[in-house]
């Protein structure tokens, strides 16, 4: 079968049935083998009886092409809920994050930026409409929340600050993807409710480095790609991955840093409770004056806070 890549699907009748119209192979020796084309189906029989070889796989093209129709229909969700239903739109974008996530590539990332054009375009035609979506559950840990989060922190930063519209769907897209690199780490730190050893910490501090490399390959603005890099760098050069200085650090990852504490602290996690907002606006302070982030960001994202109605 030549240079084709090839993505193992699960094999239970129920999940089969998404691959109808897929070529199917399984795997010999001598390499993969078409087990169905795409205008065949899977016989009853077969699926019942498990007359199937143990491991059945499609081409990694259509596995792209799946996701890719997904990320489409949740967009288009996405449109048609923000307005009228903001509970379904909350879910929609965490659905499409969690999917974008399971194939981090950059065809499949670049569908983002769509998703981020149409809350950005409600925003500045209403932004008390995507206001509400930052309302959240608590007791709902996960990156995708937390990404979700960033990125509507982000919209309002750059909305209150009045950049302009191409500058806020940057801002937007940065506190999508700034974690992204986090999908390879392990859900067991991750998730993790009690202290991480010194070992499980150095493996946390390499997300910036996976976030990078994952987002070197799309074609984003450099600036996403920077902040998903920086945002745990500090003024001081006490941050990671690299203790870059100030002067080292880009301007748009330092305001990312920002929010991205704020989004940690005001959020649950398995870990600690959920913080005040004007108390995590306390502990932002300090690392102000300990010359961690920056004074000035500092003072604007608090201001689109209140604009946000989240003070
Ligand atoms: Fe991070």
């Amino acid at each position: 079968m030549g240079k084709l890549n090839f993505y193992q699907i699960i094999n239970k009748p129920d999940q089969l049935k998404k691959y109808e119209n897929f070529d199917v192979f399984y795997k010999t020796k001598q390499g993969y083998c078409l087990y169905k084309k795409h205008d065949q189906s899977f016989t009853e029989a077969r699926l019942q009886l498990g007359l199937h070889p143990d491991e059945l796989f499609i081409t990694f093209n259509d596995r792209v092409s799946i996701i890719r129709n997904k990320q489409h229909k949740l967009n288009n969700d996405i449109k048609k809920s923000i307005k009228v239903d903001v509970d379904k739109a909350r879910e929609s974008i965490s659905e499409l994050i969690t999917v974008t996530l399971s194939e981090p590539r950059s065809e499949i990332l670049k569908e983002i930026k769509n998703t981020i054009n149409i809350i950005v375009k409600e925003f500045l035609e209403d932004p008390e409409v995507v206001i509400q979506l930052t309302k959240v559950s608590l007791h709902d840990y996960s990156t995708t929340l937390h990404l979700t989060n960033c990125m509507l922190f982000c919209i309002g930063y750059g909305y209150y600050s009045d950049f302009n519209e191409f500058d806020i769907k940057t801002l937007g897209l940065m506190g999508l993807l700034h974690d992204v690199g986090k999908i390879e780490i392990p859900d067991y730190i991750l998730q993790s409710d009690r202290r991480l050893s010194d070992e499980e910490f150095e493996i946390i501090k390499q997300h910036p480095i996976k976030s990078k490399s994952i987002l070197s390959n799309s074609n984003f603005d450099k600036k996403v790609i920077l902040s998903a890099y920086e945002h745990h760098e500090r003024l001081d050069g006490s941050g990671y991955p690299k203790g870059k200085k100030s002067n080292e650090i880009n301007e748009w990852s330092k305001i990312m840093s920002i929010i991205d504490i704020f989004e940690a602290l005001t959020n649950w996690r398995p870990y600690k409770q959920a913080m005040p907002t004007l108390e995590a606006l306390k502990i932002l302070k300090k690392e102000v004056t300990d010359s961690k982030i920056d004074k000035t960001y500092f003072e604007k994202f608090a201001r689109s806070l209140i604009g946000m109605k989240k003070v």
